[in-house]
């Protein structure tokens, strides 16, 4: 009888995995949707009536199994690597004939020319047909399990086709491919997160790596995730001669390849391709940056190997960053923390590539003088990923004559201070300490994510804290007045308490912390890591003099001087002096490893550098304890995105949050280089 079962069981799901291929993959269904849908809740019925009988790779799978506490390493069976990049026939010619050097052939070249999909890199490892493991890619050597998010993911085969001779391919394949969002579920994802009241995602590409990376599948299962397979991690046990026949054969096992995949004889034919792509790619459903080209012969693929990063076989030929033309309307002059005085380009907003710009950064006087760039000037604007616009050149054939030169101030533009330039560098300065627009800066800077990162205190906040003049120093921070802040416009007195509780929960620092949240000019947080790794203390580094900053590896002069003149200043000690006295507690992060001793802590949420795993390994390696449920033996958590009802626990408790970066900045104060 449940033999019986079992096999009609077995029946149904190879109809249903047979009909979805049709569907999803090929686009071609050969079963109306009702008569799908009827033998779904066919094998829905018949696994609730035989919870014993259900297997992994059975298609009722995919809708997403229990949320996952952390994502767990997941080893590369090989390292999965990167492309190089070209960006024109010249260098692709340079391709070419550096691979003809390696192999010593004159022999014609085949390639195979791809999209190159702007997506995430995900390997999938099938054992016996069955798909038992999905990872991103990681560090290349270790990436994430995310085998349940990626089950969700309908056009990816749970349990490979049965090929021709009904075998269902090696022992073990190991196959990479691109997950992505498509354009038009990404445009209504972000409908409905707007709507919501969440934030929209900035691209595809965020929204496709945010979907994947959620600790519940069944989040990512909401999102119409798609894929394309593009290779294999070891492609000997597919004996295929060619990456054409690689992806024939995968093509066969079911897996979806993309129908632009090309072959080409000579390198006239992949420029061809290339024309082809660029300008065929705003009309595709999903985002492409450039074509990847391979060459096809795997017996030569195979000879050319690769180095530490990337393939000799294959390139990545990037379509140019997204250029548009405007007009500067004006240059306003900002001041930084640090009193640095830049010029900012505004501009007619103008649309590059789905996004509108209407500022760019001009870096410093030299730079405007090189492109000798005018007010009113019409200018080629150029957005290349997420960075900064950047203004590429003047368009010199638009001039007017009405363009008028780009007057630098002799005062700071806020406090009217005559500005200050030091011999060898570019940049003007304002010299009054108490400039109003360097003070703001600092304090949106102690509060921002290179600072002690508060939860609740951004850019906007802080400045109008200070404009309401709650706030004009750093240890004002500490002295929030609840009362005060709740009657702010646009405030309330839970966001009040919230923000209370978060600076609450910062009054516990780490050193190097603290040292990089207050701005010292030179003193980024890698320059706080190695402080705090050297001085016992802050009241050995503010006691230190020139000599004995100099003595920290990694401390040049012009840093030493720096933090000299920081830490000699009345002001500044007192301010320090101030912070002690609210209750500010600057734990010392003397080089013992084990500083992190006593403390527990719980991750929660989706983390974006780290993986679970290596968190762990971080506070393990300094002595901590890591708990994965909320208790009061839990003394710090980290909250990553999405955080849920762990996060809302650890306020009502009160313990201290980190962010993933504050979480960073605390062991790198003391374990050193795990910057990547
Ligand atoms: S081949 C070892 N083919 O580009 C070969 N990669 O810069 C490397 N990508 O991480 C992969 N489309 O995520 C290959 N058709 C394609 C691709 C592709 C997109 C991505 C992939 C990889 C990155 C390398």
């Amino acid at each position: 009888m449940v033999q019986e079962t079992a096999e009609r069981l077995a029946r149904l799901r190879e109809r249903i995995r047979f009909h979805a291929h049709r569907y999803y993959v090929l686009d071609d269904p050969l079963i109306a949707d009702g008569e799908y849908d009827a033998l779904f809740r066919q094998l829905l019925e018949l696994e609730a009536a035989h919870p014993q009988l259900v297997t992994p790779d059975s298609p009722s799978r995919r809708v997403g199994g229990p949320p996952l506490d952390a994502f767990a390493p997941a080893e590369h069976v090989s390292p999965m690597l990167s492309l190089d990049n070209i960006f024109n026939g010249g260098e692709f010619a340079a391709f070419e004939d550096k691979v003809r050097r390696y192999l010593k052939t004159d022999e014609p070249l085949r390639y195979v020319t791809e999209p190159k999909l702007d997506g995430l890199a995900v390997e999938l490892v099938y054992r016996q047909g069955v798909l038992v493991m999905g990872s991103t890619r990681g560090d290349g050597l270790i990436g994430e399990n995310i085998t349940a998010q990626l089950k969700t993911v309908a056009v990816i085969p749970l349990r490979l086709l049965a090929a021709a001779g009904s075998t269902t391919g090696p022992e073990q394949l190991v196959v990479r491919g691109e997950v992505f969002l498509p354009k038009r579920a990404f445009a209504q994802l972000n409908r409905q997160r707007e709507q919501e009241g969440e934030a929209p995602f900035a691209n595809p590409r965020n929204a496709a790596a945010g979907s994947l990376r959620q600790l519940d599948p069944k989040i990512t299962a909401r999102r119409p995730l798609a894929f394309f397979v593009y290779g294999v991690g070891n492609p000997e046990v597919l004996a295929a001669s060619s990456q054409q026949a690689v992806l024939t054969m995968l093509a066969g096992l079911g897996f979806p390849v993309n129908d632009l995949v090309a072959l080409c004889n000579d390198q006239q034919e992949v420029e061809a391709r290339y024309r082809h792509l660029a300008n065929i790619r705003h009309d595709l459903d999903y985002e492409i940056d450039g074509m990847v080209v391979k060459v096809d012969d795997m017996d030569w693929q195979q000879r050319l190997g690769a180095t530490a990063r990337a393939p000799r076989w294959a390139v990545a030929w990037k379509f140019p960053a997204a250029q548009a033309t405007t007009v500067v309307e004006a240059v306003e002059f900002q001041v930084g923390r640090t009193g640095a005085v830049t010029p900012v380009a505004h501009l007619r907003p103008i649309e590059v590539n789905g996004v509108v710009v209407k500022r760019a950064t001009l870096h410093n006087r030299d730079e405007i003088e090189r492109k000798d760039l005018r007010v009113h000037d019409t200018v080629l604007v150029q957005r290349a990923g997420d960075v900064i616009p950047e203004i590429v050149r003047v368009i010199g054939e638009q001039r007017t004559g009405r363009e008028q030169p780009i007057v630098f101030p002799a005062a700071c533009p806020e406090c009217d201070a005559p500005l200050l330039m030091a011999p060898g560098e570019a940049v003007a300065r304002c010299g009054n300490r108490y400039c109003p627009a360097q003070n703001l800066q600092k304090l949106i800077y102690f509060a921002g994510k290179s600072g002690l990162d508060i939860e609740g205190l951004g850019k906007k906040n802080v400045e109008q804290l200070v404009s309401e003049g709650l706030i004009r120093t750093i240890p004002d921070f500490f002295r929030l007045d609840p009362g005060r802040l709740s009657g702010l416009d646009g405030w309330g007195e839970k966001s009040a308490q919230n923000v209370l509780q978060a600076i609450a929960g910062r009054k516990n620092l780490g050193l190097a912390q603290l040292i990089g949240a207050l701005g010292v000019r030179h003193v980024g947080e890698v320059t706080a890591g190695l402080l705090a790794r050297h001085f016992a203390d802050l009241s050995q580094l503010m006691a230190a003099n020139k000599e004995q900053l100099l003595q920290v590896d990694g401390i040049g002069e012009q840093t030493a001087e720096s933090l000299g003149a920081y830490f000699q200043d009345r002001e500044n000690r007192e301010m320090v002096e101030q912070l002690a006295r609210l209750g500010v507690v600057v734990r010392a992060e003397a080089p013992n490893q084990t500083f992190l001793a006593g403390r527990v802590f719980l991750f929660t949420g989706a983390l974006q550098t780290l993986s679970r795993e290596e968190a762990k390994q971080l506070v393990k390696a300094h002595g901590g304890q890591v708990s994965t449920s909320i208790g009061q033996r839990v003394t710090d958590v980290v909250v990553g995105d999405k955080a849920g009802s762990k996060k809302r626990k650890a306020e009502e408790m009160r313990l201290a949050i980190l962010s993933e970066a504050g979480f960073l900045a605390l062991v790198n104060g003391i374990s050193g280089e795990r910057g990547r």
